[in-house]
């Protein structure tokens, strides 16, 4: 996957903007408020997925414009094709000049990955956001799975009523039964699906992890789930079927204290993933180096995945990633994470001085210096 040339028009503060990137290292540097998240969040709406900010649709486009247009021309999948998105404000798109109707048509077709710095309370925030991390990330992988996410809410919400209205019409309790077993057939499959993702994503980024700190701590990722006891481990060698048995028995082991609680206690819905460097759980003992870090190596290990699931390197969009890391971290990800092409944004040139190959690009004022074809590093 390669982005070949972008044309953006009244996208944000940018009114026209014209860029022939690179095919590996691509720095989009200027000062703050200038563009440049504005520019990967283009970048990332190519990939079909929502904004990695809150954001409505009307907000994209340039204030006193009537619409927002981006183009892209770009390789994959052996060939070469374009894909077309307007706001006007309601979002219209194209590929190869034929209409889409749906997201979920265009889904797919260009894969990325993006760091933002809304990623970086991946350990400070609750055990929801790093939930999240492993469903985004599944639900690119496989879209069966999506459905199943939803339909264990739906039976999780239905569950939580009846544990909630029980205490007031004690023969509802009769209906648990029933909710408790779709909710652990439906749970086991999406504990099964985790535990296994988790598994591959942690030997990606634990090998990236190594390269980043030239070796120096090791870095491991476990699923955590609350439907085995405090000190068993998920196995990855069982089925759905024994994860909706386990997770079955930890409902009736818990319906007391849910019934007390009206909500359930055990679950998918309650997991973590717990990311330790040298054994120390990193969300409590992790700098805010090692914690960027961490995060770092989970979405380039994220993209590996993709990467090898789509048969094609996604697009890395790394967002204001370089501060607070040091320089062996920023030569890594300067120079070693491979074949994927990578935009990448920063405030600072000193930051990019141990770039070896790759173009660098201006950002001021929603303009790209040097005539939108970038300024190639010496
Ligand atoms: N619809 C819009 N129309 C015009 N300007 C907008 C619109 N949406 C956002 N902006 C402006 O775009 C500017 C640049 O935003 P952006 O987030 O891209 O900056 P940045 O270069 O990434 O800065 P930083 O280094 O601080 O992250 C902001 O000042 C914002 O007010
Ligand atoms: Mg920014």
């Amino acid at each position: 996957m390669i982005l070949k040339k972008i044309e953006l028009s009244d996208f944000r503060n940018i009114e026209n903007l014209s860029m022939t990137p690179g095919e590996k290292v691509n720095i989009i540097c200027g000062e703050n408020a200038q563009g440049k998240t504005n520019l990967m969040e283009a970048l990332w709406l190519f990939t079909g997925a929502k904004s990695f900010r809150q954001t409505k649709d009307a907000e994209f486009i340039r204030f006193g414009a009537k619409r927002a247009k981006l183009c892209s021309e770009f390789y994959s999948e052996h060939r070469d094709q374009t894909a077309e998105i307007v706001f006007s404000p309601n979002k219209s798109m194209k590929k190869n000049g034929i209409d889409i109707k749906s997201s979920q048509e265009y889904a797919g077709t260009i894969g990325g990955v993006v760091f933002s710095p809304s990623h970086m309370n991946l350990f400070r925030d609750g055990p929801k956001e790093r939930r999240k991390l492993a469903d985004t990330s599944l639900c690119q992988l496989y879209p069966k799975y999506i459905s199943v996410l939803s339909d264990y809410n739906k039976v999780l919400l239905q569950r939580n009523t009846v544990l909630k209205d029980a205490k007031y019409h004690s023969s509802l309790l009769d209906m648990l039964e029933v909710y408790d077993e779709q909710l652990a057939r439906l749970g086991g499959s999406i504990i099964r699906t985790r535990v296994n993702y988790c598994e591959s994503l942690n030997k990606k980024a634990a090998e990236i992890y190594k390269g980043m700190s030239a070796g120096r701590e090791e870095f491991f990722a476990e699923y955590k789930t609350t439907v085995l006891d405090e000190f068993e481990h998920a196995e990855s060698s069982m089925s759905t079927a024994d994860w909706a048995q386990k997770f079955y028995d930890a409902l009736v082991k818990t319906r007391n204290y849910d019934f007390e609680h009206g909500s359930t206690s055990v679950g998918p819905h309650r997991d973590d993933i717990e990311v330790t460097l040298d054994k120390m759980p990193v969300r409590s003992f992790g700098s805010q180096g090692q914690q960027r870090s961490c995060i770092l190596s989970l979405k380039l290990g994220e993209a590996k995945l993709l990467g090898e699931a789509m048969g094609e390197p996604p697009l890395i969009l790394l967002d204001d990633v370089m501060s607070e890391l040091d320089s062996i971290r920023r030569d890594y990800i300067l120079n070693s994470i491979g074949e994927s092409q990578i935009f990448l944004t920063c405030c600072d040139k000193e930051l990019f001085s141990g770039l070896e190959d790759g173009k660098v690009f201006i950002m001021e004022k929603g303009n790209l210096l040097g005539g939108g074809g970038g300024i190639a590093k010496q």
